[in-house]
């Protein structure tokens, strides 16, 4: 064991990469080791596909979702561990995992303006917290280009979908059939990657990893190795 020192100075980590990668895990226990803050931007996304169901939104009504959620005023109990994501100064971070919030969410961030909105939000929370790992499907493309040091988490759609029903399983909730989720995540893939508006790409200047064949751990561990590396590279 290397012992995990907290690494010095400022820096932005980012991960994007499709659901079922283990990205937001990944990014967790990445930012614990290296002594960074964690920012989960799927939660964010998550809470405005709640607040759209909860206050009985019309999907196609853009306007309003755009309206109410900037209401909500979604930021982050940074004294949790992780952070807890709050609508309205209350907590929401039981409800953003429910099925039917999965369900509608990448419908949601497709929506460009809301984009802005969250993209707005993160680069401030950048500059609040700027030693962060950050992950998603756009903080090295879009949010935080210059960041320092970027991943794109990658895994064969069955194994993600495997993970899902785990996932699933360890929160006390049955599975659909795993060919059920299958095809959520292949079609939330695509919404993802082809929207207009910040798509799912891996940035050119990103290593892609794919977790596929090797657990959590073990690409947590070779994440740590590779940011300590470029730090230790960095030109003063
Ligand atoms: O990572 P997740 O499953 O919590 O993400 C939820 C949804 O939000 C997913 O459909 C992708 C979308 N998302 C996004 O478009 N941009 C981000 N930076 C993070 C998530």
């Amino acid at each position: 064991m290397t012992g995990h020192q907290p690494i010095q100075g400022d820096v932005i980590v980012t991960l994007d990469g499709p659901a079922g990668t283990g990205k937001s895990t990944v990014a967790r226990l990445l930012a614990g080791r290296l002594g960074l803050e964690f920012l989960d931007t799927g939660a964010m996304y998550r809470a405005a596909a709640a607040i759209t169901l909860d206050r009985g939104i019309d999907l196609a009504d853009t306007q309003t979702i755009l309206t109410v959620v900037a209401d909500a005023d979604l930021h982050f109990d940074w004294t949790q561990d992780p952070p807890t994501i709050l609508a309205w100064m209350n907590p929401y971070n039981q409800r953003i995992r429910d099925p039917d919030v999965t369900k509608i969410v990448s419908q949601i961030a497709a929506i460009g303006k809301l984009r802005e909105h969250m993209v707005r939000k993160q680069r401030l929370i950048g500059q609040q917290y700027p030693r962060l790992v950050t992950e998603g499907r756009d903080q090295g493309s879009v949010v935080f280009p210059d960041a320092e040091v970027k991943f794109y988490l990658d895994a064969d759609p069955a194994v993600r979908a495997m993970r899902r029903a785990e996932q699933m399983r360890l929160a006390g909730n049955e599975p659909p059939p795993e060919a059920e989720l299958l095809h959520d995540i292949l079609l939330r893939d695509s919404r993802d990657s082809t929207r207009k508006d910040g798509p799912l790409i891996c940035p050119d200047d990103a290593e892609r990893v794919d977790t596929g064949p090797i657990s959590i751990d073990e690409v947590v561990s070779y994440l740590e190795r590779r940011v300590r590396l470029r730090l230790a590279n960095r030109k003063s």
